[in-house]
């Protein structure tokens, strides 16, 4: 392998960037020339490549976002877009990608590897629900965001009498919710995984007033019910003054937390030795601190086991 390129895709997320670094780093000493491909896949296609210089990325190291932006393509779908991307990259003389991102991103490699390209995943996504892997790159420093802004919280609540409701991002995966909940004390955690129940949700909260707890906070996982609904009806049905949070985009922003940077080193500089290697098609993970990788469409298709931290919760609230 003479060249490879080097992309980030779907949400951006804290990390992206030393990863970058760790493949063209990787790539250089080992005598590849390594290719930006900017915006994903929308760039792969419109043939948006440029040389990337280790002693350029640097300055990167502390910041969020990416570098080579991001976009979502879903027309990357289509075969026929997918020939034009193919092209481009034959063209250029890419010979092997490596896609930083989640399951979308994901697929897109698997296709494009079955069109001669050979692909490497990097799991990159705040929402850690890529199950061939422990940790996905950004997941630590969004956790990180989130409870910070929990703790912030809490100060305000806890001189008041009052109920939070927190929404969290994460996709359909409670990870983040479930983290920051137990980092930052939550009552309660409501996420696909724990499945909502509103007259139980408003019960606890009640139950809780009446044991004497000044404040509850509720760690609530995106695209579970619209919290600003629920916060009125638990204000109307608690008597407690219940005040709604969406944290949002900023949990996808900010320097990465040194661990996100260790891991997003570890596997950048793993995918090229695999394409070094010759393998193709397989995506990144770390298991129990080793890295190991998956075929990507067997990556995506591994069922998800409930997370152990959900016994405690009742123990903790
Ligand atoms: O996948 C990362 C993520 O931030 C999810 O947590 C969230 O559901 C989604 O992206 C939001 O996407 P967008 O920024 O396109 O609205």
């Amino acid at each position: 392998i003479k060249r490879i390129g080097v992309l980030t895709s779907g949400g951006d997320a804290p990390g992206m960037n030393m990863a970058i670094r760790a493949v063209v780093r990787a790539g250089v000493k080992a005598g590849i020339e390594v290719y930006g491909i900017y915006e994903g896949y929308k760039g792969l296609v419109e043939g948006n490549y440029k040389k990337l210089d280790p002693s350029d990325l640097d300055k990167r190291i502390p910041q969020g976002g990416t570098m080579l932006y991001s976009a979502r393509l879903p027309e990357f779908e289509n075969i026929e877009v997918r020939r034009v991307g193919v092209t481009k990259l034959k063209e250029a003389g890419i010979e092997a990608v490596v896609v930083i991102g989640g399951d979308g991103s994901y697929r897109g490699a698997k296709a494009l590897s079955e069109m001669g390209i050979k692909c490497i995943g990097i799991p990159g996504t705040i929402d850690n629900d890529i199950v061939s892997t422990d940790y996905t790159i950004g997941f630590d420093t969004a956790l990180n965001t989130a409870v910070e802004a929990i703790d912030r919280l809490r100060d305000t609540s806890h001189s008041h009498i009052r109920c939070n409701i927190v929404e969290l991002m994460g996709r359909y995966c409670g990870d983040l919710s479930l983290y920051a909940g137990i980092s930052t004390g939550c009552s309660i955690i409501v996420t696909k995984e724990t499945g909502f129940d509103k007259e139980d949700v408003i019960k606890k909260v009640k139950d809780l007033h009446e044991r004497g707890e000044r404040h509850v906070i509720i760690a609530i996982a995106e695209k579970i019910t619209n919290v600003i609904d629920l916060s009125e009806e638990v204000q109307e049905r608690t008597g407690y003054k219940t005040n709604p949070m969406i944290l949002g985009h900023i949990q996808r922003g900010g320097s990465p937390t040194a661990f996100d940077r260790v891991l997003a080193s570890n596997m950048g500089v793993y995918a090229v030795k695999l394409l070094l290697e010759g393998v193709n098609s397989r995506c990144i993970g770390i298991r129990e601190n080793k890295l190991v990788h998956y075929d990507i469409i067997e990556a995506l298709d591994l069922p998800k086991e409930k997370n152990p931290l959900y016994d405690i919760v009742e123990d903790l609230s």
